[in-house]
């Protein structure tokens, strides 16, 4: 059975770093609260003229030298962000050009925080399928550009920063021991559109637009949803919660994180943590989280790694991973 095996993950987090304290001196707000409510201490913000896809491609490069490929020979790259260059084109065309890949296929997919869980599996599917053969997928954003510096209750939780996926099609018996993705489950419902999203930017409304969030609301649902869907993965395969090696959530707050990391049964020891250090940067958080821990060989080959992220649309989805 063909498979899509992990070749390699990259990371790019911009220079500045934002504490909670340089926060405090600009709005209302406190590290205290933030810490508390959410775990997270500090962000990483982008410099002016900075863009998705510069940060896109520091962590695509990285990814490729780990997997030992060239830009010139992916057959696709899926770049999920929610915050592109431009309305069009693809921001991952960008990338690709940038790359110096030439024969392959780009484009964007737009999931938010779910974002490169359904980017993973768009490349997935297509190399089972057989129509690629190798695949870079990015989760990039720069979310400090449609924050409203206004609004206390969202600026201090989100920063920027950019993480990458090199994939390879392997072939395998396909059991669940076998090395690759064992299968990705994606949900939306979009009932929930307004709960989580942004009022404006380009396109139809032909205005700009800054986050709107019901935090509440997403909170209760994202601490539903994101086990769910794992427990949905490891019923799938055969598996149970005692089999995953790793647990690697979307960040958005380390109290939503431990509310998982309980309900499935799967101590904080085996739960990927980068919140309190780079803030939630929506379809940067998985595989951001991902090139830190296979950089410090936390997560290594033969190991089980859970994917599991929320967020708008609402969107929520799981990608069970043999590393
Ligand atoms: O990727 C998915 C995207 N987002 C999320 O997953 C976020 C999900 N939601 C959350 O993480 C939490 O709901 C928040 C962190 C956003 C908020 O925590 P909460 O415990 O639900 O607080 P709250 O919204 O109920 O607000 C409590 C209080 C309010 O004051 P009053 O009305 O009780 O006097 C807020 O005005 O905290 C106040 N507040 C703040 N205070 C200081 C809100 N933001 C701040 C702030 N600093 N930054």
């Amino acid at each position: 059975m063909r498979r899509s095996v992990v070749a390699g993950c990259g990371a790019y987090l911009p220079e500045r770093v934002v504490t909670n304290d340089e926060l405090a001196t600009r709005i209302d707000t406190s590290d205290e609260w933030i810490s508390q409510r959410t775990g997270i201490r500090q962000r990483h913000i982008a410099a002016d003229g900075e863009l998705t896809s510069d940060l896109a491609l520091a962590a695509a490069r990285q990814a490729l030298a780990n997997a030992g490929i060239e830009g010139a020979d992916l057959d696709i790259i899926v770049l999920a962000t929610a915050t592109p260059d431009n309305t069009f084109p693809a921001t991952a065309t960008k990338v690709q050009a940038d790359l110096g890949n030439k024969a392959g296929a780009a484009f964007d997919v737009q999931a938010v925080c779910t974002g490169f869980i359904y980017a993973l599996a768009m490349a997935d599917n297509m190399l089972r399928l057989g129509q690629a053969s190798t695949a870079l997928v990015i989760g990039a954003e720069v979310f400090s550009r449609i924050l409203d510096w206004d609004d206390r209750s969202t600026c201090v939780l989100f920063g920027d920063g950019a993480g990458a996926v090199v994939l390879k099609a392997g072939e395998g018996a396909g059991t669940n021991r076998d090395r690759g993705v064992l299968s990705t489950h994606l949900h939306s419902d979009g009932a929930n559109y307004k709960a989580l999203y942004v009022d404006g930017g380009p396109g139809s409304t032909g205005t700009a637009g800054f986050i709107r969030m019901a935090g509440r609301e997403v909170y209760k649902q994202a601490v539903v949803r994101m086990a769910e869907c794992v427990e949905h993965a490891l019923d799938a395969n055969g598996l149970e919660h005692g089999d995953v090696d790793w647990l690697v959530p979307h960040q958005a707050n380390l109290r939503i994180i431990e509310s998982t990391g309980r309900k499935l049964d799967i101590p904080m020891e085996r739960v990927i943590v980068t919140v309190d250090r780079q803030a939630n940067t929506s379809a940067a958080t998985i595989p951001l989280a991902l090139a830190e821990a296979t950089a410090d060989k936390r997560v290594r080959e033969g190991q089980l790694v859970a994917l599991t992220a929320m967020g708008g649309g609402f969107t929520w989805g799981s990608a069970l991973i043999r590393w």
